[in-house]
């Protein structure tokens, strides 16, 4: 109920596009969809990302990345990193992401997004068009590679509610697909996400 927000809109009147999803499809030839890119800072989220985004654009997808680096310089600057304000951020952009699916978009969210219940909700949000991807790589792993130096802050004390060293990270127990970056290559794990896209984003 973290995410839940007071509704003070009232009103207000729903409005239906004539253009359904559907026709979007079609017109793009490719389903849409949000694919949910969960794990600890340094599992390789952003990279995975990018590399599917550039990928797809190649072979002609309409593909889009929202990366949590980059959104919380404009649409959730507000937010920090507590429970609550993770909450909204994932909240802000499990409606963002919906958006971008409905008009035909593939997103690919790149959010540690820590709380199963914060998931959970985005799931609730976007139904069918969810697809959570755990990106898993263990504390010990992420921290080695530390591509930010976070890590290092971290442990120093000079980042407070730091995921996996002093707030949670809860696993997904039902993710559509796990990739172990631990073990697999980039390639392998790009070559991967390629299978899954064709899979389930191809027009029967
Ligand atoms: S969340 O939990 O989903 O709301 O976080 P997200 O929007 O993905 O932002 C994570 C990036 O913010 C940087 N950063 C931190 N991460 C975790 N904990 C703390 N306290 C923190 N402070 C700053 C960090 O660069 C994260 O990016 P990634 O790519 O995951 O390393
Ligand atoms: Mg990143």
């Amino acid at each position: 109920q973290r995410a839940q927000r007071t509704v003070v809109s009232t009103n207000i009147h729903e409005v239906e596009s004539r253009v359904s999803m559907e026709d979007r499809w079609l017109k793009n030839h490719h389903k849409s969809g949000v694919i949910w890119l969960t794990g600890l800072s340094g599992a390789g989220k952003t990279t995975l990302a990018l590399a599917l985004e550039h990928e797809l654009h190649r072979r002609g997808y309409q593909v889009y990345v929202l990366d949590g680096d980059n959104i919380r310089h404009g649409l959730s600057a507000d937010l920090g990193f507590s429970p609550d304000d993770r909450a909204e951020n994932i909240r802000r952009v499990g409606e963002v992401s919906k958006l971008f699916a409905q008009a035909g978009t593939i997103v690919v969210t790149a959010f540690i997004s820590p709380y199963r219940a914060d998931r959970d909700h985005v799931r609730e949000i976007a139904g069918d068009l969810f697809h959570e991807i755990h990106v898993k790589a263990d504390v010990a792993t992420c921290e080695s590679r530390d591509p930010k130096g976070l890590y290092k802050k971290a442990r120093a004390g000079q980042i407070k509610d730091f995921t996996g060293i002093s707030a949670p990270y809860e696993e997904p127990e039902a993710a559509e697909l796990v990739i172990d970056t631990s073990t697999q290559s980039i390639d392998q794990s790009i070559a991967l996400l390629l299978d899954y896209v064709g899979a389930r984003f191809t027009i029967d």
